[in-house]
């Protein structure tokens, strides 16, 4: 049986009210009954049902995010900016992981339904956002992230992937590159498909130039490790790679060192997508398009505060530019030590 409030104003000799005030004001009590009251809260073990509180208090101090992948360094440091964005208004996240399965978002939207929250953060994992429209219908705020939703009812914060998509073939096809292979996922994400056609609209200003996607069931270093092998193995071999992201353009180069027989750059120039931190740090500093991950969480969440204050406030698209950084696995000087970039 969980300790009640009830039970620590016995224990402490006080009324419920006073209680109350020194968890909430504990500058309004006198300091003998704080200490009598927090001596009672640690006899009993009292933890205070902060659900309840918020509920009562009509105003929650939770923020919902889920992310399509916990575990890519894109996704942990755009929860960072959502986190510090967050600490800087008293308020806290809780990160939810949908492993790119509309199943697991829907989960995951349903239990921050249930908890009240002041609103959610949301990398969506395909084009159905019904469970989202949900929240949104019962006044629970929704931002879209890593998502731009243009004309639609919500607001978002992204990249412009496709532009980003087209720097990156831009980029390798201006080394002279012209057999390119984008590798990884699957057209059905929007990530992939705007990076793709980027790319493709790259190709198509280039004459002789070609784009082959290499899909991929999953956008991690193994699957990247996995098509990496096969491509190096092919005869003759695209003279490029274009990765969906710097995951599974690490597992390329892993699979293309592994061989031995294939150079980075000479024969095959490797461009990722994100720029996490372990790009620079790669056995070929790889070359990137850098998203300000930390930057998509801390304005997506501030944008989410606005419209949890002000429901009427009308739905922005916020789109920031992707950024072409230069290292060794495009060909950029290789020095000891410094980032080319
Ligand atoms: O989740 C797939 C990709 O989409 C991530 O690597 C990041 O680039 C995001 O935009």
């Amino acid at each position: 049986m969980a300790v009640s409030i009830r039970d620590v104003a016995n224990q402490a000799g006080v009324s419920v009210g006073t209680v109350s005030n020194v968890l909430n004001r504990p500058e309004s009590v006198a300091a003998h009954t704080v200490d009598r009251v927090r001596a009672a809260i640690d006899a009993l073990g009292y933890v205070r049902n902060d659900a309840a509180r918020q509920l009562r208090a009509g105003r929650s101090d939770t923020v919902g995010l889920v992310v399509l992948d916990a575990g890519n360094p894109f996704f942990s440091d755009l929860a960072r900016g959502a986190e510090d964005a967050a600490a800087e208004r008293g308020l806290s996240v809780l990160l939810g992981n949908s492993d790119e399965r509309p199943d697991r978002e829907d989960a995951y939207l349903g239990l921050f339904e249930e908890q009240r929250v002041r609103g959610v953060l949301l990398s969506p994992s395909s084009e159905r956002l019904e469970t989202a429209e949900r929240l949104r219908a019962h006044g629970i705020p929704v931002v879209l992230v890593d998502r731009s939703a243009p004309g639609s009812p919500f607001s978002s914060v992204a990249v412009d992937d496709e532009h980003g998509g087209y720097i990156a073939a831009r980029h390798l096809l201006d080394q002279g590159r012209r057999r390119i292979a984008f590798v990884g996922g699957q057209r059905s994400l929007r990530q992939v498909a705007d990076r793709l056609a980027g790319a493709e609209r790259a190709a198509a200003e280039t004459p002789g130039a070609r784009v082959e996607h290499v899909p991929t069931e999953q956008l991690t270093v193994l699957a990247g490790r996995e098509a990496g092998a096969a491509l190096g193995a092919r005869a003759p071999r695209p003279d490029a790679v274009f990765a969906v992201n710097d995951l599974v353009a690490l597992g390329v180069m892993q699979a293309l060192v592994m061989l031995g027989s294939v150079r980075i750059p000479e024969d095959v120039a490797l461009i990722g997508y994100d720029d996490i931190a372990f790009a620079q740090s790669a056995v070929v500093p790889l070359t990137s398009i850098r998203q300000p991950a930390h930057l998509i969480g801390s304005t997506a969440l501030a944008l989410l505060d606005a419209l949890a204050a002000d429901p009427t406030r009308a739905p922005e698209t916020i789109e920031f530019d992707p950024e072409l950084v230069v290292r060794a696995s495009t060909g950029a000087r290789r020095e000891s030590g410094t980032d080319p970039s």
